[in-house]
Formats: structure tokens, sequence, C-alpha cells
């Protein structure tokens, strides 16, 4: 898609209560494993609540093209007929990912325990993206990339392994992707795959590989790390998926409701996994008023009703151990910060820089271009609150989905509007969004 033709701009204005209860869309990061694992089982899976966002579709798309029967049965119902660990087929044509970096990397190790070549490709954003960090594992496993873009970035093809090798890999950053993408082609080897990270990652390749009969053992490793092995060439065995509402973008509709005066909104069964919500301990940290609600389990994950209430922040220190459990937690953070009396900073954000966009820098610049004052030092965010900002600002996206909502979400309760350019890729993972902010009492237009 080229961007400067079909850019849609978008104004937040200040609005009066939010008010309201809803469901935000399904989880991204489960919606994309429930299609690749689906995939990969023997037989039918059933899930449901899928997130139907641009993003989940590219993965859907890639493993109809990897030979996997995929099929939309009603909203948010879909049906995956899988070919069997090892068992795709060699695409027809390039796998496009659009804007999916979770999509493009997790597929990517699937494709690296089965004998074929594949090319990988995605959008201006997604080209920016880094790959070598899932290559080096891949190519230790046996995979070959045949063609590489520069500096180790798409478009590239990739030759999966006929006899995959099982290694023992520590992730030079915490991420969850490199995990899966490594666990993925695991699941092809004999013997057993280990993945050893500094600090713990989401989880949820782990809890789906279980779900589906896979062994898998978790064993803590250092103070906040863990060792994930996992028992290679298993039969993955279907069982249904129940996604739950995802977190990251719960983020959104919840913050707009802390910062904009006389809110009380809640949010419906959003998942409380403990690796995915550092945002909430943070903004209760800075008196955000979160109560959860009717806390259960359901689909494997603990869920609840989130009540948010409009509350008095205060800036606090955001410890550099708790970026993988908020890691694209961030943007919103960073306007919550700007709603905040004194002085927030977020520690250790590096890996903001290879995010949908240079994330810190698209930070700093649309803080600075709403009357915030803010600063990096280092890898560190330090945003200095004064109460309500002054907004006013227009705030480039960089194809940035959480960029975009997040600064809507600042003018909804800033002295004045706050635009941003490009409104279009909110559709990548959190559909709805516009129609789901107004409902809630929201003026955007
Ligand atoms: C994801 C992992 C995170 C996160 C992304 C989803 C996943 O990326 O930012 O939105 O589903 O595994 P990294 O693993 O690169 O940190």
């Amino acid at each position: 898609m080229d961007q400067r033709l079909s850019a849609v701009p978008l104004t937040a204005r200040r609005s009066g209560p939010l008010r309201g209860r809803v469901r935000v869309p399904g989880d991204k990061s489960i919606s994309h494993r429930a299609l690749i694992f689906g995939a990969l089982a023997v037989g039918e899976t059933r899930v449901s609540g899928l997130l139907e966002g641009e993003d989940v579709i590219r993965t859907a798309a890639a493993m109809r093209a990897l030979g996997a029967g995929v099929e939309r049965l009603g909203a948010g119902e879909w049906r995956v007929q899988g070919v069997g660990v090892g068992g795709f087929a060699e695409p027809a044509g390039p796998l496009d990912f659009g804007n999916a970096g979770t999509g493009v990397r997790l597929t990517m190790g699937a494709v690296a325990g089965c004998p074929i070549r594949a090319v990988f490709d995605g959008d201006a954003s997604l080209r920016k993206r880094p790959m070598g960090r899932i290559l080096d594992p891949l190519s230790r496993m046996g995979a070959r990339a045949v063609a590489v873009g520069e500096g180790g970035r798409l478009p590239l093809t990739l030759e999966g392994a006929r006899d995959p090798i099982p290694i023992v890999y520590r992730t030079p950053v915490p991420s969850a992707q490199i995990k899966s993408a490594v666990l993925l082609a695991g699941l092809a080897a004999p013997g057993e795959t280990t993945v050893i990270e500094a600090e713990a990652s989401r989880d949820h390749t782990e809890r789906l590989l279980r779900h589906f009969g896979a062994e898998v053992e978790t064993v803590p490793e250092g103070a906040h790390g863990r060792r994930v092995t996992l028992k290679g060439q298993p039969e993955l065995v279907p069982a249904p998926i129940v996604v739950p509402a995802d977190p990251s973008s719960a983020a959104f509709p919840l913050t707009a409701a802390l910062v904009t005066p006389g809110s009380d909104v809640v949010l419906e069964g959003v998942m409380m996994n403990p690796l995915r919500i550092g945002l909430i301990a943070t903004l209760r940290e800075m008196g955000a008023q979160i109560e959860a609600l009717e806390e259960r389990n359901e689909g494997g994950e603990s869920v609840a009703d989130l009540r948010a209430r409009f509350s008095e922040l205060r800036g606090v220190d955001v410890p550099p151990e708790r970026a993988p459990s908020m890691i694209d937690e961030y943007p919103v953070l960073a306007v919550a910060a700007a709603f905040a009396q004194g002085e927030t900073r977020m520690r250790g954000l590096t890996e903001l820089r290879v995010k949908e966009s240079d994330r810190l820098a698209a930070m700093e610049a649309g803080l600075r271009a709403n009357g915030i004052d803010c600063a990096i030092a280092g890898d560190d965010l330090i945003v200095r609150g004064r109460g309500r900002p002054p907004g006013g600002g227009v705030v480039a996206t960089h194809m940035d989905h959480r960029i975009a909502m997040a600064f809507l979400v600042m003018g909804l309760a800033s002295e004045r509007p706050v635009t941003i350019d490009d409104a279009t890729f909110i559709a990548t993972s959190f559909p709805g969004f516009v129609e789901l902010m107004r409902g809630l009492g929201g003026d955007l237009s």
C-alpha cells in the first residue's frame, strides 16, 4: 500500500466523560498462533474470538498458501485444517505479511522445519525491520536464507531444513517472536530444542503447544528469565482455541478513561496473562483507579473485566525489567505520563526502535508536537507531565497503529485537538477502534 496515496487523517477532540461497557477485539499474539499451530496440527482446529485485523488476515492467507485449509465460519469463528508438523507445501508465490512482524517471524520458524522454499515479504514498515535475529538461530537449525534484502531485511527467500537440528539458543534480546520462531522450527527436529531468555517474554507459544499435546518444560533462569525446552516431533492434536480480548488493545480505551474527567469504563474479558499486564501495574503505581472484576479462566488464560475511572496521575520510574510485559504499551503509557503530574522515566526501551516504527523517535516527536516536555536519554524516555497537556499538534504515525491510537487518546482530553496523519494502520490490530471510542463518548472525526 502506498501510504501517501491512501492516508486518512483523523482528529480527536476534547470529549465529555467516557462511559460504557465494551469488549475490544481478540488478542493479536494468540490469533496469529491459533492459525499457525492449527496449520501444523493434524486435523481440524476451531478458533473463536479470532482477531480479524489485517495482520492476522495476512497470516491466514499465508497458512492457506502453505497448504492448510483456513475458513471463516462467522464473526471471529474460524476453522483450520492442519497439515501436520513438517507438512507445509511450497507456496506458489511470495508470502506477503503486510505490516505483521509476528506473522512473518513465526511463519519463518514454521517453514524452517519443512523442506520447502518460500519468499517472505511485507509493507514498507515491515521491510525496515530486522530479520537477522530470526535467521541466525534458524540457520543454526539447518535452514538457509538463499536471498535476503539489504541488512538482513525483507524480502527474503528461506529454504527450510530437510533434517532440522535441535539447538540450545540464548536469545540476544527478550523477544517472544525469536523464542517462538526457534520453538516452531524445533517442532520438526528430533530431540530437544531449548530457548533461554534473560527476561521472560510472553508465553502464548508455550501454552498453545501444551494445549495441542506437545511436551514443553519451562524453568526459571536467573532473576527474571526462563529456560524453555520442547520435545521435538510431537503430533500436534487439535483442540479448540478461545481467544480472549487483547490487553494491548484494551490499553487505549482504558487510558482514555483514566485521563478524561468523569469517565467510568468497563472493558470485558481482558486477558490478564502475567507476562502481558505490566501497563496495569505501572498505571496503578501512577495512581490509576483500575479494578479487575470477575477474574476467571477462559480458554486456558485468566481474564477479567477491567473497570477504569478518571484518575489524577503522578509520574513514576518504570524499571527496564518490566519492558517485556508491556513492550507494546509504551506509546499509550507516554500519553498517560503527559497527563500526570511530575516526571515519568521509562527505562530500557531499545527494542522500541525496531517495532512497526522507531517508536522512541515517533513518541518523542508526537509529544513535542503537542507541547509536552520530554527527552530521550540513552534507552530511556522521560516525560514531564503537568496535568492536561496543550495538544494542538499533528502527529506523524509512520505506518504504526499504536502510535496512531495513543495520540488519538491524547486528543480526547488535551486542551486542543490532536490530529494524526493516517488512521488506516489502526485496522492491523484494532478494527472498529474509532467506532468503539465514539460509542464511549469520544469525539473522533
Ligand atoms: C509479539 C511479541 C512482541 C510484540 C509483538 C507481538 C508476539 O515482539 O511487540 O507485538 O506475539 O510474539 P518481540 O518479540 O519482537 O518483542
